[in-house]
């Protein structure tokens, strides 16, 4: 071999090791990203500042500050799902009634008279109602279990407290998508677990189905991705350790329940509801 031939071979060689050098990613120890911390613009510790636009509804006033359900559910959560998407629901019911026939109505009388094709005014007035019953629905320092008539109805109805919990768990971790859990009660005082897709709800007419609402469990994602993520599962036990039992027993009781006569069969017994009576529907939120 000839001198420069060699030379070029081994410039060549050269060549390649030092490349090869170069792709060699040199270890470097790279600073922790820092955790941005939600600022929600507006927000405040007692939520009395958020207030809908001018109209028909008001927001709901939160009977709590944003950090009174932690440990289990988190102040940003909770102020954020309450001053934006609670509030948004408000202000767009206050624009979709305007010039409509729900104009004058209380809230309870939108969802008697709602035609389910008005799909702004289900939505809005769903979401503003769902969330006003689901803040209510919770407490500091509460959760444990039911007391009086209501535990004594559960106990009937799902054959134990824990029957029940495990029902009202496994429906909510069924819902597809953004939706709600609900308890609810016939007019005899007959407990059942029902599921709604987005925002409609057990008062809205020609659902298929109509209860009283004692209950309720907001399933969209907003309501815990943030602490959970996807551990829905995490979420509902979580939820049922802030359940304001008081609260509703409080619903329970406040209407009549209607008296069911059993007419016995030789092989089964048949139930009848007069039905003449009136649906009571708690009126909390007109
Ligand atoms: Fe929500």
């Amino acid at each position: 071999m000839k001198t420069h031939q060699l030379f070029v071979i081994t410039l060549a060689l050269t060549t390649v090791v030092s490349c090869k050098k170069d792709t060699l990613v040199e270890q470097v120890d790279v600073p922790a990203t820092p955790i941005e911390v939600v600022k929600v613009k507006g927000g405040s510790s007692n939520a009395t500042d958020v207030k809908a636009t001018e109209g028909a509804f008001e927001m709901y006033q939160l009977p709590y500050n944003y950090k009174a359900l932690e440990p289990n559910f988190d102040a940003t959560t909770t102020e954020i799902h309450y001053s934006k998407h609670h509030l948004g629901y408000v202000n767009n019911l206050n624009k979709a009634v305007i010039g409509t026939k729900y104009e004058t109505l209380a809230l309870n009388d939108i969802f008697k008279n709602l035609n389910l094709s008005d799909t702004e005014i289900r939505n809005n007035a769903g979401g503003f109602y769902n969330h006003n019953f689901f803040w209510g629905n919770m407490a500091a320092n509460a959760g444990g279990e039911p007391e009086g008539d209501l535990m004594e109805a559960i106990i009937r109805d799902f054959g134990s407290f824990d029957g029940f919990r495990s029902q009202f768990t496994e429906a909510s971790l069924k819902v597809f998508g953004s939706g709600w859990t609900w308890l609810v009660s016939d007019k005899t005082g007959k407990l059942r677990i029902v599921t709604t897709p987005n925002n409609d709800n057990p008062l809205m007419k020609n659902l298929g189905f109509s209860g009283i609402p004692l209950l309720n469990l907001d399933m969209w994602e907003h309501a815990y991705y943030l602490k959970f993520q996807n551990k829905k599962r995490e979420y509902v036990n979580t939820f049922f350790s802030v359940i304001n039992w008081a609260e509703v027993l409080k619903k329970y009781d406040a209407f009549p329940k209607v008296a069911v006569s059993i007419v016995p069969t030789s092989t089964t017994t048949e139930t009848t509801i007069p039905a003449e009576t009136p649906t009571a529907v708690p009126d909390e939120f007109k």
